[in-house]
């Protein structure tokens, strides 16, 4: 007589048809037991009920290779499942199933992120061309706009992923309203940051008092002028021997006035000061940046008496004499500031009458020590 089956036991097509897959733990658990068959057709049967788990996870209305919220948990996603199953022989497939595990279960990573080049495809939020469009600026936690000329978040975001691990160290002697230090926080880096505005630092640090603090980072926002400051020492107070990326956001010359403190790089009364400015915080800075490490300087143009000065390329040049390696030049568009807002017709009219073009870009030089 048959064995009776007891009514609330699954069958055995339905466990296969409905893996219970929640975890790496188990993606990698179904993985690894195809490697011991030796039928295409069988390692077809035990994984495509895992490709339809997880495909039926996907939301309708997107169809882009990395948008199943269950594949981003699993760090495994359809399309690398399917060319397995489509392979023609047992050993084709089980090479496909090998390269999957690697990703899942071994990391490998550079010195100077966290991105794990086994699995180099799901990063695809992370920006490697040098065109950088962003339509709206990121807001929440510690990020807002109330900062006259403070920079969106991405900008550090896209940075500190592209060239810091978790726990490094990170220096901003242009801090203002702390948007660096902000994203830091969120993203395990450590970090400093000098503003010579009391207005600024206090923003900064109500700020970063809005952010979670998830992984624990050290955090100081700093009172001082960035050419007076002894950065051996703060090394010293800090107790590291060097920072890992350097981000200097300064002001463009005089385009924004941040106060009256004629040390201000912004009252420097002339450009050519300006850019003597940044040559010597470029010698103070360059000791304390680890060697191959990484510094980035966001700058834009300007007009004066109707003539387009290249200050971004000026102050690059001063990088480069200071010892820096030019590795990038990434342009990002530039949305209209609060001021210009109320008067972009009249910039346009401007713009028709003197034979100009309204700014909508401006630069992050990226260095190498
Ligand atoms: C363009 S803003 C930086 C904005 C910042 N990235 C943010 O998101 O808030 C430039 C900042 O540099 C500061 N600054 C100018 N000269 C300085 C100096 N000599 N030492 C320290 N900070 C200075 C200004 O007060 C201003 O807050």
């Amino acid at each position: 007589m048959p064995e009776k089956k007891p009514p609330d036991s699954q069958s055995f097509l339905d466990v296969v048809n409905k893996p219970f897959i929640v975890s790496n733990e188990d993606i990698v658990r179904s993985l690894s037991s195809v490697l011991n068959l030796d039928n295409i057709e069988e390692i077809r049967r035990k994984l495509r009920p895992i490709i339809s788990t997880i495909y039926g996870s996907r939301n309708n209305s997107n169809q882009g290779p990395y948008n199943s919220p269950l594949e981003r948990v699993l760090q495994v996603n359809v399309s690398d499942l399917e060319q397995v199953v489509n392979s023609f022989t047992a050993e084709r497939a089980k090479h496909y199933v090998k390269r999957i595990l690697k990703g899942i279960t071994e990391q490998k990573t550079s010195k100077i992120n966290d991105i794990n080049l086994n699995r180099w495809k799901d990063y695809d939020y992370i920006i490697t061309d040098s065109l950088w469009t962003f339509d709206k600026r990121e807001r929440g936690e510690g990020h807002n706009a109330k900062y006259w000329g403070n920079f969106i978040p991405q900008i550090p975001h896209q940075l500190l992923l592209r060239f810091t691990k978790k726990g490094d160290w990170v220096l901003d002697p242009f801090m203002g309203s702390g948007t660096t230090l902000v994203e830091c926080k969120r993203l395990g880096r450590n970090s400093v940051g000098i503003d010579l505005e009391e207005k600024a630092v206090e923003l900064a640090r109500e700020n970063l008092k809005k952010t979670e603090d998830v992984y624990g980072s050290e955090i100081e926002a700093i009172i001082s002028d960035n050419l007076e400051v002894n950065y051996q020492r703060l090394l010293e107070e800090l107790g590291i021997k060097s920072f890992q990326f350097i981000i200097l956001h300064p002001p463009y010359w005089d385009i924004i006035k941040f106060s009256e403190n004629s040390k201000n790089f912004s009252n420097f009364p002339s450009m050519e000061l300006f850019l003597d400015g940044l040559s010597r915080l470029a010698k103070l800075i360059r000791p304390v940046l680890e060697d191959r490490r990484y510094l980035a300087l966001v700058i834009g143009d300007k007009y004066s008496d109707g003539n387009w000065i290249p200050l971004g390329f000026y102050s690059m040049q001063r990088f480069l004499e200071a010892g820096f390696g030019l590795k990038s030049i990434i342009v990002k568009n530039y949305d209209t500031t609060r001021g210009k807002k109320n008067s972009s017709e009249l910039w346009r009219y401007r713009a028709l009458v003197g034979g100009f073009y309204v700014f909508k870009h401006e630069y992050i030089f990226l260095f190498q020590k």
